[in-house]
């Protein structure tokens, strides 16, 4: 069935007000892909209505990044979200968004200036201020967001326990070709060697968590030795860094315990990133 579609305040609050018993937020930018399925398979388990909201937020983009050329395929993922049989889309436009020039917003702090966040300065501010205007605007019992993007996961559930924001957060795992790459809506940017280069992220990664026993000089010297293989290959890839850390805070880890490994990299204009949950052995 095809689900209730919403796109200003007032429609939003009206569907809103309908529901019964609780509700899961499903927040994307649309082009929709099984990662994407998959959180809603899972919001389907954890609420028993299940609200998916697409905007590309202009507010995450730094100049000259992809935000004009980020997919946009409403049409297909609303038949997407009809067949995981999805109750409500809040599809609102920029306007409805950002009625004015936003001159309030969330500041990411320290942790939102490293790793991806140094990557790409301003990025984390722009991401948590629309999720926080989503939660405030459908106020979901729960919202899930992919592990793939680990640093914005961890950067939500910290605003979300800093500014006592009352819903809870969950993490959903990344979905993967067969071959290992991690499903972005980015990918379809790739072109055929774009992507044979691409999997070197997967690669690196599998590699770095097979040496995890040893310690964290072996894992990133693993994956090290995948990744400089793919800097020289045709097309290159440009790493824009590869770091173990903490999984809450996303700094440093020396081991051992709990890690994320996770790697970033630029294959042709596209910004690729992904990581992988380590359990690290052996002192530094
Ligand atoms: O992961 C995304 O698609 C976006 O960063 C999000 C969480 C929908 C905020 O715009």
């Amino acid at each position: 069935m095809t689900p209730v579609i919403v796109r200003t305040r007032e429609e939003l609050a009206a569907a809103r007000s309908q529901v019964e018993g609780t509700l899961a937020l499903v927040p994307t930018m649309g082009a929709l892909h099984e990662g994407h399925l998959s959180l809603m398979r899972q919001a389907r388990r954890s609420a028993g209505t299940v609200a998916v909201s697409i905007f590309v937020n202009p507010l995450q983009f730094g100049p000259g990044e992809d935000f004009d050329r980020y997919p946009r395929t409403f049409p297909t993922d609303i038949e997407a979200c009809a067949a995981e049989g999805v109750d409500l889309v809040f599809a609102p436009s920029r306007e409805v968004m950002y009625p004015d020039e936003p001159q309030v917003t969330v500041q990411s702090g320290p942790m939102g200036e490293v790793v991806e966040g140094a990557a790409r300065p301003g990025h984390f501010d722009g991401m948590l201020t629309v999720v926080l205007k989503l939660l405030n605007l459908v106020r979901p019992d729960v919202a899930i967001f992919g592990e793939k993007d680990a640093q914005q996961l961890a950067m939500i559930r910290r605003m979300v326990a800093d500014l006592n924001v009352p819903v809870r957060v969950d993490g959903g795992p990344t979905v993967r070709e067969p071959d290992g790459l991690a499903l972005s809506s980015r990918n379809r940017y790739l072109s055929v060697p774009e992507r044979r280069t691409g999997l070197a992220l997967s690669r690196a990664l599998r590699a770095g968590a097979d040496a995890a026993a040893e310690g964290p000089d072996a894992v990133t010297a693993a994956a090290r030795t995948v990744l400089d293989k793919a800097e020289t290959a045709d097309p290159p890839l440009a790493l824009d860094y590869l770091v173990l850390v903490d999984p809450a805070t996303f700094a440093p880890v020396a081991g051992p315990g709990q890690a994320v490994l996770a790697v970033a990299a630029r294959v042709g204009a596209t910004h690729l990133i992904d990581n992988v949950h380590l359990q690290l052995g052996k002192e530094h």
